[in-house]
C-alpha cells in the first residue's frame, strides 16, 4: 500500500495528466504549513511556467478537477498556487490498519534490489579508535540496516586498517624494547604477552618521534613495513600477533556497541591481489616514475589547486593529487590497499555499489581512489560513493580528546556512559525492583542508546559536541527518552494482555489519533529519505515525532480506561506505534529493553 503522500501524488497526477499538464509536477509532500493542510503540492507553479499560464489560473483548474474520494477533499488554494490537502478520517483510518497489520509497519522495499558493500568502522590495529571511528561505526551499522531493510543485498565490512606504515612501526619499537629479534625464544615470549593496551601505548609513542623528525626510525620503519608486505616469514609473525591480539578486542568493543559486521576483512586481505594489480596499471600506462615512487595521475585537464610552498611561493598543482600507488621503498600504501580491495570486492561480491563511511577529511583519498579505479576499468565511478561525517568535538570545539589528551578509546567511552546510565536509572527510581543482571542489561542498553541517538540525530554532515549528561537525559531528544517511551508502550500492552483485552479495528477520530496515525504513515518517506541520501538522522527524527505522537495520544485518548470499539481501536494504534518505534530504532542500531 501507498503512504497518503503517495496516494495523494497519483490521484494529483490524474487531474494533471487530465488537464494536460506534465505529471512530474503533480509530486505530493507532508506540509511544512500543517495549519494551511496536512499535505500540499507546489508543482502548480512549474507546470503553469511550463504550459506558459498563470499560476492561479492552473491552481484553480487542478482544484475545480478534483472530485472529493474516500482519499481527500479537493484542495484548497494557498498564496500564488500552492495546492492543500487534507486526508479523509476513512483514509488515515485505513492507512492506520494497514501500518497494525503490516510486518514491517508500512516499509516499502526498492524496485530493483542492489548488491551493496558498506565499508565502514575501519579500526586500525594498535592504533586504537579514535572519535571519527565511532562515527564511522555508528553511522556506517545504520546505513547498513536500512539498505538491508529496504532490501538490498549487503555486506558490512570492517576494512582493518592492519597493512601499513603503522605495523612497521610498531614492529620497529618492539625490535628496540627486545634489542633485536635475534633470541627467538625472548620474542615469542613478549608476544605471548602482548596486549591491545600495549600496541596503543607502543604506537602513539613511535609516531611521535617519527613527526618530530626521526629519520633512523622513519626508515627502520619503512624497512620493516617493506619486509612485511615482501613475504618475510619473521615480520609476518610479529604481525599476525598485533593483528590477532588487535582484532579480539576489537571485536568486543564492537559487540557492546551493537555493531556487526558480515565481513571482517582487512587491507593485509587485499596484499596478493598488488602485484598483478601494479602490473596491469603498468600495461595500462598508468603508471609514471616520480621519485623513485610509482604514481597514478587523476586530475583531468585543467583541474587545479594552488599550493603554498615552503619557501612561501604560491604554485598551481594538479588536483586531485595523483594517487601514490608504489613508495619508493617498495611499499603499497594506503590508496594502494583500497584500490586492490575494489579489486577484490568486484571478483567476491560483485557489488553494485560501494558506500564507504569514513570521516570526511578522507574525501580527497577518496576521490583519489575512485578516481584511478574507473579510469583502470576495474569499477564505474558512479558505483562507488564517498558517505562522509563531520567531527564529534569536545566542549572546545575541537575533536574529542579524553582529559588526559589522548584519544578516545571506545571501550572506555561505554563504560562511561552505562556509569551515567546507572545514575540516570537511580534518579528516575528505574528498576529498583530489578535482578542485578537485569538491571545491567538495561543500563547498558540505555548507554548505547544516547551515545547512539546523539549522533545520529544530527546530519551526519554536522559535527556536534560530546556532552553524556545531554545524551542520557530522559527528557527531549535523546535514546533514553525513546526508549522510554517504547517501554511504556509494552507494559500497556502487557497489562491489556493480562486483562485479555483484545486491539481490533482501527477508526480515527480524535485528534491526537489522528496525530498519531499520520505520524505512522510517514515511516515509509523517512526510510526512503534515510536510504537514499544515506541519511540516519531522517530515522532518528521520525522516531521522536512517533514517540511524541504517542505521548499525545497516550495523555488525550486513555486506552484501557475507555470500552468497546474505541479500546480496541487505541490499542491497535498503540500496537502499531510500539511495533514501527521498535523497527525504528532497530534500524538505528538501538535496542529496546522488556522494561525499565
Ligand atoms: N583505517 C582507516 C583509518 O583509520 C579507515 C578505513 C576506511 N576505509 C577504507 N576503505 N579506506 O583512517
Amino acid at each position: 500500500m501507498k503512504d497518503l503522500a503517495g496516494a495523494l501524488t497519483a490521484a494529483n497526477a490524474a487531474v494533471f495528466s487530465s488537464l494536460g499538464l506534465e505529471t512530474k509536477h503533480a509530486d505530493v509532500r507532508r506540509s511544512d504549513r500543517p495549519d494551511l493542510g496536512e499535505f500540499q503540492c507546489n508543482g502548480a507553479l512549474a507546470a503553469a511556467k511550463a504550459a506558459g499560464k498563470k499560476p492561479p489560473e492552473i491552481a484553480q483548474a487542478a482544484a475545480a478537477a478534483w472530485s472529493a474520494t474516500d482519499l481527500a477533499a479537493a484542495p484548497t488554494i494557498a498564496g500564488p498556487g500552492f495546492l492543500n490537502f487534507n486526508v479523509t478520517p476513512t483514509a488515515v483510518s485505513k492507512r492506520a490498519q494497514f501500518v497494525a497489520d503490516d510486518a514491517r509497519a508500512g516499509a516499502s522495499t526498492v524496485e530493483h534490489p542492489r548488491r551493496v558493500v558498506v565499508d565502514y568502522g575501519g579500526p586500525n590495529v594498535a592504533k586504537g579508535m579514535h572519535v571519527g571511528h565511532l562515527r564511522a561505526s555508528i553511522i556506517g551499522e545504520s546505513i547498513k540496516r536500512i539498505y538491508r531493510f529496504r532490501g538490498d543485498h549487503v555486506w558490512g565490512d570492517a576494512h582493518f586498517g592492519d597493512w601499513g606504515f603503522q605495523m612497521g612501526l610498531v614492529i620497529t619499537a618492539l625490535e628496540d624494547e627486545l634489542g633485536g629479534f635475534d633470541d627467538r625464544a625472548k620474542l615469542d615470549a613478549r608476544l605471548e604477552k602482548l596486549t591491545l593496551d600495549q600496541l596503543e601505548a607502543i604506537y602513539p609513542e613511535y609516531a611521535r618521534r617519527v613527526k618530530e623528525g626521526d629519520i633512523g626510525v622513519r626508515d627502520r620503519a619503512r624497512k620493516a613495513t617493506a619486509a612485511l608486505q615482501s613475504g618475510s616469514a619473521l615480520h609476518r609473525e610479529i604481525w599476525k600477533r598485533m593483528h590477532d591480539v588487535s582484532m579480539a578486542a576489537q571485536k568486543r568493543d564492537f559487540a557492546s556497541l551493537g555493531v556487526d559486521f558480515d565481513l571482517w576483512l582487512g587491507e593485509s586481505d587485499a596484499d596478493p591481489l598488488i602485484p598483478d594489480m601494479v602490473k596491469d596499471l603498468d600495461a595500462k600506462g598508468l603508471l609514471e616514475e616520480d621519485q623513485g615512487a610509482r604514481i597514478l595521475r587523476v586530475a583531468g585537464p585543467g583541474e587545479k589547486k594552488k599550493k603554498k610552498l615552503e619557501d612561501g611561493t604560491v604554485v598551481e598543482v594538479e588536483s586531485p593529487d595523483p594517487l601514490l600507488v608504489v613508495s619508493s621503498e617498495g611499499s603499497a600504501m594506503y590508496g594502494t590497499t583500497d584500490l586492490a580491495t575494489i579489486l577484490q570486492r568486484v571478483r567476491d561480491q560483485n557489488p553494485d555499489f560501494i558506500i564507504y563511511c569514513v570521516d570526511q577529511r578522507q574525501a580527497d583519498h577518496f576521490e583519489q581512489v575512485y578516481r584511478a579505479a574507473a579510469k583502470a576499468g576495474y569499477i564505474a565511478r558512479e558505483k562507488l560513493e564517498h558517505v562522509g561525517f563531520g567531527t564529534m568535538n569536545g566542549p572546545d570545539g575541537k575533536p574529542f580528546k579524553t582529559r588526559a589528551g589522548g584519544v578516545l578509546k571506545l571501550g572506555d567511552l561505554i563504560g562511561q556512559a552505562v556509569e551515567k546510565a546507572r545514575e540516570r536509572l537511580k534518579e528516575n527510581e528505574i528498576g529498583a525492583d530489578f535482578s542485578a543482571e537485569e538491571f545491567e542489561k538495561v543500563a547498558h542498553k540505555v548507554a548505547i542508546a544516547a551515545i547512539k541517538f546523539a549522533d545520529l540525530s544530527n546530519a551526519r554532515t554536522t559535527s556536534y559536541i560530546f556532552d553524556l549528561d545531554r545524551f542520557m537525559s530522559f527528557e527531549g531528544k535523546t535514546g533514553p527518552y525513546l526508549l522510554y517511551q517504547a517501554v511504556r508502550i509494552k507494559s500497556i500492552l502487557r497489562k491489556a494482555q493480562e486483562q485479555g483485552t483484545k486491539a481490533g479495528a482501527i477508526a480515527i477520530e480524535h485528534d491526537a489519533e489522528r496525530t498519531l496515525a499520520l505520524a505512522l504513515d510517514a515511516f515509509d518517506g523517512a526510510l526512503a529519505a534515510a536510504y537514499d541520501k544515506k541519511m540516519p538522522h531522517f530515522l532518528a527524527e521520525h522516531a521522536y515525532t512517533l514517540a511524541q505522537a504517542f505521548s499525545g495520544f497516550y495523555s488525550h485518548c486513555p486506552i484501557l480506561p475507555s470500552e468497546g470499539g474505541v479500546r480496541a481501536s487505541r490499542l491497535a494504534l498503540a500496537g502499531a506505534a510500539l511495533k514501527q518505534l521498535t523497527l525504528t530504532l532497530d534500524l538505528l542500531g538501538i535496542a529496546v529493553p522488556e522494561r525499565m
